[in-house]
């Protein structure tokens, strides 16, 4: 039986799994996490240590019909305006609760689009986050930006501001599939940007595309990757497109009839990621491309990658800080996510308090599960030793679970005396596999296709 039927058999092609950029995922956070306990989270972290920062724009100027972000479309400034207000209250209020000395070892901003903040927004923004806490030395600043949607005046403010990382949204060149998707943009644009970011001395580029786009073909991505490539990107995120237009409307705006099969989706992955390996950059995980000297590819070669929630990281600081609507943080407590809805967000900043709805207090059954799901999507392989050092189980209770996934995935998943390991072959069934080690009931949320 050749590979791709016995991943079939596995049933690869029918699967809906998450992307466990957490453990738990989401879906099973729960209303017991409240601002006090956020308070108490934020004044538990060590004085003097790190933490990483997150800030969420929720707005666009135009709406793709692909996107599943939470974010929302203005034709205005005004909101986006009185929003910046409100994170800069919210800053405020987090460096009223937070231990002294503490630095950044990173600050994210994302969307939505945080390039549609003003010069003069941004730099409102960078001065109230440089009130809160000064970056620690090799820290890194990255924003998300949305080529259609920066000039040279910004990129200033930003490279001014301390952006050392900055992030493209690709998606695809080909000018078919992007009226499809609802998400135009020209190749000239994005070399455009690519220049401003470039000449401003900007340390590492980052783009996004997708896979499993309406009438994608072989053909089509490859020219994409080609595209990409001539940019020579430091860090590549190759996406699955996840069609769920039950939760994102826009998406039924996308003919579900041009969408690849699963199988066909496989092929388009298996097609680019060759692109990228033959251009000698490392695979990160399940689905990010670094070029040799990125800190990824770092990160990767030393067991230190990571996965938070904008997908894979080196970072090594004890929390995440999430700011703005629907952002989540997490502490080694848990996790903590803010109300979602912009409105209820922002009345409660105005209130003075934090607008935490949700989260999750770990067990010690979840901190456990969640390294060894995060051990599986970062490094493909469970290293016995490294749990039984950190986590208090008895070898046989560890190898008892070991030995139950590569039952679930006989012939695919292999278990040795030094632990468990996926193979080249098998490793479209990563969230598959680590689907296998989350104790928590998966029906009830609605996941994207396992490929
Ligand atoms: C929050 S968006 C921000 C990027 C920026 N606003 C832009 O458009 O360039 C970050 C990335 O999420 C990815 N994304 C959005 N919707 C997706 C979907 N339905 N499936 C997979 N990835 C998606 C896209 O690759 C996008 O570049
Ligand atoms: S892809 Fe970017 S610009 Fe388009 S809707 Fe999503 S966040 Fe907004």
């Amino acid at each position: 039986m050749d590979t791709r039927t016995q991943l079939g058999r596995l049933g690869l092609f029918d699967a809906k799994v998450p992307r466990y950029t957490s453990y738990p995922t989401a879906p099973h956070f729960a209303g017991n996490v409240d601002p006090g306990r956020f308070c108490q989270w934020i004044q538990a972290l060590p004085e003097g240590g790190e933490i990483s920062l997150y800030i969420h724009v929720p707005f666009c100027r135009r709406l793709c019909w692909f996107c599943a972000c939470r974010t929302q479309g203005t034709a205005t400034l005004s909101p986006v305006e009185s929003y910046v207000a409100t994170l800069e209250a919210e800053l405020a209020l987090l460096k009223r609760h937070l231990p002294k000395g503490i630095r950044l070892s990173r600050l994210h901003w994302g969307g939505g689009t945080p390039t549609l903040l003003t010069p003069e927004l941004m730099r409102r923004l960078i001065a109230a986050i440089a009130e809160v806490a000064d970056f620690a030395p090799d820290a890194e600043f990255s924003v998300e930006i949305d080529p259609n949607e920066i000039d040279e005046a910004r990129l200033d403010v930003l490279a001014e501001g301390g952006m050392n990382r900055a992030s493209i949204g690709v998606q695809d060149f080909d000018p078919d599939i992007q009226a499809t998707i609802g998400r135009e943009q020209s190749f000239e644009i994005t070399r455009r940007a690519v220049d401003m970011i470039r000449a401003r001395g900007v340390h590492s580029l980052n783009a996004d595309i997708l896979f499993g786009l309406p009438h994608q073909t072989r053909a089509r991505i490859t020219e994409t990757v080609q595209k990409l490539l001539s940019f020579a990107p430091d860090r590549v995120a190759l996406y699955g497109y996840a069609h769920v237009p039950w939760m994102a409307k826009r998406q039924q705006m996308i003919p579900s009839d041009a969408l690849p099969t699963p199988e066909e989706r496989l092929d388009l992955f298996e097609t680019a990621r060759r692109l990228f390996v033959w251009d000698g950059y490392a695979e990160i995980g399940i689905d990010h491309f670094a070029a040799p000297g990125d800190g990824l590819a770092v990160a990767q070669k030393t067991g230190k990658l990571r996965r938070n929630f904008q997908g894979y990281t080196d970072d090594t600081a004890a929390a995440l800080i999430g700011l703005g609507a629907s952002s989540i943080s997490r502490f080694p407590q848990g996790f903590a996510q803010n109300a979602s809805a912009t409105s209820a967000h922002v009345a409660a900043i105005r209130e003075g308090r934090f607008s935490t709805a949700r989260g999750h207090v770990f067990t010690d059954e979840d901190r456990l599960r969640g390294r060894l799901i995060e051990a599986l999507m970062c490094d493909f392989r469970i290293d016995a030793a490294e749990i039984l050092r950190d986590f208090s189980l008895s070898r046989d209770a560890l190898f008892a679970m070991l030995h139950q996934a590569e039952a679930a995935f006989k012939g695919q998943v292999q278990v040795t005396g030094e632990g468990l390991f996926v193979p080249v072959k098998a490793r479209p069934l990563t969230r598959m596999i680590a689907r296998s080690f989350d104790a928590y009931d998966l029906s009830k949320a609605g996941h994207s296709s396992a490929i």
